[in-house]
């Protein structure tokens, strides 16, 4: 068996490939928007494994599926066996004779390391308790869409050390940008990534200095899938972490303000500032779906030309 390539984290591709990575997203957008029918995806399916809600991947990869040709498999544990203790590495044995990509969104990052081990086809990660990185390829299609090249720029994340915020510290490497996280004492990232980092990631304790100059501000959710539990106590410990227009004044004037969704309102994020011009939130999540197809057709060999 030839080993497949996966997609669990930003460092499975080289910065040349994350960068035709998004301009093919750019060009997949274009071409949709003209009505252009392109099908690289026929007879192709995709299993999708969700053990945690979602809206956008969710309908962002069934349609990227059915808008190139193929189909979509939408796979919970409520009703497959995987729910009922069927190892992780038999269900990708089996999965994998079966379709030819997978993509999961689970807890553990370890799990969707063991289901590529055992995997036949390329497998992606669609959100795991320490990484994002299906968002952030669309975050950086989005940044440049607007701004062009992020090379050498100042990115803000303002909030919890999470999921996300690990992302953009292996986009920060792959990207190269500077990243300044502000983040209250107890909420930081992992530690070793931020040790394997630390000349282009810096921690702040306050989010005006960290937002200060910055090209692009991105906040997330102070209490992530999972975490449901410590929701007052992340309220409490988040207090004046808060991403608003005033906050924002503080940043380049060309700045753009991100953030994956969902939100919450006047938690993480205020009103305004979601509807603020300088917030770019459905371009970015639109972008899923093109960047997704891009991702695809890399794994599934059937990128232009090669
Ligand atoms: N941003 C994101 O991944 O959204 P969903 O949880 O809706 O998929
Ligand atoms: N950090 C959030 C991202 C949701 C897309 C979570 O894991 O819930």
């Amino acid at each position: 068996m030839n080993k497949p390539r996966h997609f669990l984290t930003l460092l499975d591709f080289s910065p040349e490939e994350l960068k035709a990575l998004i301009n093919r997203a750019t060009e997949l957008r274009t071409m949709l928007k003209s009505g252009e029918q392109y099908e690289p995806f026929k007879n192709k399916v995709l299993g999708m494994i969700f053990e945690k809600s979602s809206t956008r991947t969710r309908v962002s990869f069934e349609s990227a599926m059915v808008q190139c040709g193929g189909g979509a498999l939408f796979l919970s544990p409520r009703d497959t066996q995987l729910g009922r203790g069927e190892p992780v590495g038999d269900t990708a044995r089996v999965l994998s004779r079966m379709v030819d990509i997978i993509m999961i969104r689970t807890f553990e990052h370890e799990k969707i390391e063991t289901f590529a081990r055992y995997s036949e086809v390329p497998v992606i990660n669609a959100l795991t308790d320490t990484y994002h990185p299906c968002q952030l390829i669309a975050d950086m299609q989005t940044y440049a869409e607007h701004r062009g090249d992020i090379q050498n720029k100042t990115v803000a994340w303002i909030g919890d050390g999470n999921n996300m915020c690990h992302s953009y510290i292996n986009a920060a490497k792959q990207f190269d940008f500077q990243l300044r996280i502000a983040c209250p004492g107890g909420f930081e990232p992992n530690a070793q990534l931020l040790e394997e980092n630390e000349e282009r990631v810096t921690i702040l304790r306050n989010p005006q200095e960290a937002v200060d100059g910055a090209h692009l501000v991105v906040t997330d959710v102070w209490a992530s899938m999972g975490q449901e539990v410590e929701q007052q106590h992340r309220m409490n410990a988040f207090d004046g972490f808060q991403v608003n227009p005033k906050l924002m004044d503080l940043a380049h004037k060309d700045a753009l303000f991100m953030h994956c969704l969902p939100a919450h309102r006047g938690e993480e994020v205020s009103e305004d500032m979601l509807e603020d011009p300088r917030s770019v939130i459905w371009d970015e999540a639109e972008n899923r779906l093109h960047a997704q197809k891009a991702l695809m057709e890399m794994l599934l060999g059937t990128w232009p030309n090669t």
